[in-house]
């Protein structure tokens, strides 16, 4: 079976703080991820949160299913979804990368706003293969730079 991935934008509401992120999502969640072999990372900037999740369709797709309802976030909007073939992000059960609102994913995130990243449309619609392509890009040169030579699975 191929492996699978999947990125989707949400908004982080301002109670979620950054040590809610690290403490009480992300620890918890490379836990269960490294159980269900799920690979990816989550940026999370003052105000949205982007996520890749790597791994098998089925487990990607019901973990996504389960964080759609987390009331720690809201606007669930899916990005891309689609067979990947190599995992980008294989080292990290999920790599926690903190954002700013002047950093590359926002600008990126604000540039592609309008029509790729659908924020006011359907989560069902996808933006084009190339936008997911330099979001993809950039989270994974954000993560290695971050963490150049330190495993952090
Ligand atoms: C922004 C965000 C990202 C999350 N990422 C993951 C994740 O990668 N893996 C995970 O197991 N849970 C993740 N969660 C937590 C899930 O939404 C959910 O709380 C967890 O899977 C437990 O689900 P359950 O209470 O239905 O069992 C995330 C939550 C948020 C708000």
């Amino acid at each position: 079976m191929p492996t699978f991935e999947l990125l989707y934008v949400s908004t982080r509401p301002r109670k979620t703080t950054d040590q809610i992120v690290v403490d009480d999502i992300v620890l918890p969640a490379m836990r269960v991820n490294r159980a269900l072999d799920i690979t990816g990372c989550l940026w999370f900037g003052p105000t949205r949160f982007l996520q890749i999740l790597e791994g098998e369709k089925d487990v990607v797709e019901e973990l996504y299913a389960r964080i759609q309802q987390d009331t720690r976030h809201r606007d669930v909007r899916l990005v891309h979804s689609g067979p990947i073939a190599a995992r980008s992000f294989q080292r990290w059960a999920m790599h926690p990368i903190k954002g700013s609102e002047t950093d590359e994913i926002s600008a990126l995130l604000s540039t592609l706003a309008p029509n790729a990243v659908p924020l006011t449309a359907p989560a069902s619609t996808p933006t084009r293969v190339p936008e997911n392509c330099s979001l993809r890009v950039k989270l994974l040169s954000l993560a290695t730079r971050k963490h150049a030579g330190t495993p952090h699975a």
